[in-house]
């Protein structure tokens, strides 16, 4: 059974304080960089050629194991563009851990580096790679079900630009490998996701397809660009009023006032995520050129200079400013430490012989 992340949260203190445990033979936890609600996410290295990971960790007694699920999930995308590779998977006696591919800040980070906002040149240069990974999920058979900006990941080195979608915990296939048969539609379902980038239909209970993850991406591209949706921030006596409240808003705000700062293409892609049916197909390659163009009309360059790039190398220059200047600060203590040693020698040295030089004058 899959639950929803809220129900989760319970799980995580015996995943915590793993640094230098060796996993798998062959893989050492070095540190926590990120925790969900399934447990830990660690840093790792391989020991064997000293390669980093990504190790994610989920206790043994987890009350609904999902770990060995979102790894052969992984399994299943294969070794497609914008998904971490699958490294390994294992059982150690006090937990499960699956080895992926170390990937850099997610977006969600990014987007509090860059104070909140995303420039249009940002949101579209995303939107055009959001939508490419989204097909090729979809094209596996499977739906993601908790698209969010937290679960979108830039890589490292030399895939410093490519965008990476992660957290398979919650994705359901959508057609069976076969026979390509669609799940049928029900209308029982608890809401599986996050509540803020959830589609209305997810929200009414309606089972999740393709169209619940195009309306909720649609949610994640306004929110970069005017930084906040309008549901967000919401309060209520409880969980199930709060959700309530976020559906009424959703609702009831008309698509054209969400989007009346976008060009309309936003409100296009929103209207065509809402319009979306059950079973349909979404058509990637029409929300992709619809980006693409505009991208070109307003004259900007595809070079992959995020908003994120310049703040970036402003901070890796200070970084190694500050590492010259460590070094060179030490280096001077060292100098000035072997200058006072040397000094205090010769003033030893002329000492012992003023004590010494008597002795030898009355030799
Ligand atoms: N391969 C990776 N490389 C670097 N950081 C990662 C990697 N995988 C996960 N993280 C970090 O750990 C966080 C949590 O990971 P993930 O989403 O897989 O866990 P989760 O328990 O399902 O989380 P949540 O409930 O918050 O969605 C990510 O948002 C990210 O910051
Ligand atoms: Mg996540």
């Amino acid at each position: 059974m899959i639950m929803s992340k809220s129900q989760t949260s319970k799980v995580r203190q015996s995943t915590s304080g793993l640094e230098n445990q060796l996993v798998g033979g062959k893989f050492r936890l070095i540190k926590a960089i990120g925790s969900g609600s399934f447990g830990e996410i660690y840093k790792g290295v391989n020991i064997k050629d000293a390669s980093e990971v990504a190790v994610k960790i989920e206790p043994t007694n987890a009350k609904y194991p999902q770990l060995i699920y979102e790894a052969k999930v992984y399994e299943q995308l294969g070794r497609g563009p914008g998904f971490p590779t699958l490294l390994h998977y294992c059982s150690e006696s006090h937990f499960n851990a699956m080895v992926i591919e170390l990937l850099g800040p997610s977006l969600e980070e990014l987007f509090n580096m860059c104070k909140r906002k995303f420039t249009l040149k940002t949101v579209l240069m995303l939107a055009d790679q959001l939508l490419m990974r989204l097909e090729c999920v979809h094209q596996q058979g499977f739906i993601h079900r908790d698209i969010k900006p937290d679960n979108f990941l830039m890589g490292l080195g030399r895939h410093v630009n490519k965008l990476y979608l992660i957290d398979f915990g919650l994705a359901k296939r959508f057609q069976d490998p076969e026979r390509h048969q669609h799940i049928p539609y029900r209308k029982d379902r608890n809401l599986t996701g996050t509540v803020r980038y959830a589609s209305i239909n997810a929200q009414l209970g309606v089972e999740q397809s393709r169209r619940d993850d195009m309306e909720s991406l649609s949610y994640c591209i306004l929110y970069f660009h005017l930084g906040k949706l309008p549901w967000q921030g919401i309060t209520a006596s409880n969980k199930k009023q709060k959700y309530e409240r976020i559906l009424e808003k959703k609702n009831s705000v008309p698509i054209e006032a969400l989007c009346k700062s976008l060009p309309s293409e936003f409100a296009l892609f929103m209207k065509y995520a809402r319009n979306l049916r059950f079973k349909e197909d979404p058509d990637y390659v029409y929300l992709r050129q619809l980006f693409r163009i505009l991208f070109r009309t307003l004259n900007y360059q595809f070079d992959y200079i995020y908003d994120w790039t310049i703040l970036q190398q402003q901070q890796d220059q200070r970084e190694r400013l500050q590492k010259e200047y460590q070094l060179e600060k030490q280096q001077l203590e060292h100098q000035q430490q072997k200058s006072r040693i040397r000094h205090t020698q010769v003033y030893r040295s002329e000492r012992n012989l003023q004590q010494l030089e008597p002795d030898l004058l009355i030799k």
